[in-house]
């Protein structure tokens, strides 16, 4: 990977610790040959490097209990619980995405980045999974520098400068429908909370810059509703054009589970998307926040 002066280059990095496969040109690894209940330093600095170059790793073949997932996920920062989600018992900072063989709506089915509405965001998401249908039930990211990088010079200096309003429980939900009205009308896979005096709106630049690769990204995606200044329809006309652009299939890669398998993101850089795929089938994982800086 070459990058331009005063950014981070992984142009001579090499990974001699554990097998690592990368999946797509545009992001993402599966790492295979580590044991994340017993990584040592170095193993760990090689892995928290690929997770920074390729933007979302999926590691294989682990068997992590709660308290192990939340201990591995120390190592990259403070966990941060959700705000909206109900959390596992004796965990308040892991929620379980669960949907049943009886359901037809999942959780996360449209291009996001978690927490964007949050006034630090995310830094990564973790998410290791319980149980998986036999077949489909896939996840989908997007480099969102993929998506920067490829606007034209004129579309980025429009957009310096701007602000998006993320709001974290829109009506612009597919459902049309808030979170607690989703809850009362059984509608959605995650018990709700009262975020209580949580911000869950908050306004973060179009164009972010990473704060450890220095990299420009375009940070748009389901929950930025506005621009702010703007109207609901100028903001529309721009961001339906950014939410695609963003989801385009060069800048994507897609994650195929197994049980046992531990994928993590990085929300700073990448968007996400949650296939529904597989009525009929129970699909359960346990998702992990680490928390994130102010964007710029
Ligand atoms: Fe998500």
């Amino acid at each position: 990977m070459t990058e331009a002066a005063g950014k981070v280059s992984f142009e001579d990095r090499t990974y001699d610790r554990f097998e690592l496969n990368p999946i797509a040109g545009a992001l993402g690894a599966e790492i295979v040959g580590v044991d994340v209940n017993n990584l040592d330093d170095e193993t760990f600095d090689d892995l928290y490097a690929a997770w920074l170059q390729y933007q979302v790793l999926a590691i294989r073949d682990q068997k992590l209990t709660p308290e192990q997932q939340k201990e591995f996920g120390r190592r990259f920062g403070e966990l941060q619980p959700h705000v909206f989600n109900k959390s596992i018992e004796g965990h308040p900072e892991i929620t379980e995405i669960l949907k049943t063989e009886n359901e037809t709506l999942n959780n996360g089915g449209r291009w996001h980045t978690d927490q964007q509405y949050r006034p630090e965001p995310a830094k990564m998401t973790m998410l290791y999974a319980h149980e998986m249908p036999p077949h489909g039930g896939d996840t989908s990211f997007s480099s969102t520098y993929r998506g920067y990088e490829t606007l034209s010079d004129g579309m980025k200096e429009t957009l310096a400068g701007l602000k998006g309003i993320n709001n974290g429980d829109s009506k612009n939900h597919p459902s049309g429908l808030t979170r607690m009205e989703r809850q009362k009308a059984g509608v959605g896979t995650i018990p709700q909370i009262d975020p209580g005096d949580a911000v869950t709106i908050s306004e973060h630049p179009i164009i972010r810059t990473h704060p450890e690769t220095g990299r420009k990204v375009l940070y748009v995606g389901s929950h930025t509703e506005r621009i702010a200044g703007w109207t609901k329809d100028e903001s529309a006309a721009l961001l339906d054009y950014l939410k695609i652009h963003n989801g385009q299939l060069h800048h994507t890669c897609r994650i195929k589970w197994e049980v046992g398998t531990i994928t993590m993101w990085d929300n700073r850089c990448c968007l996400h998307f949650a296939l529904n795929d597989y009525h009929g089938y129970r699909r359960r994982v346990h998702k992990l926040l680490i928390k994130g800086d102010v964007p710029f």
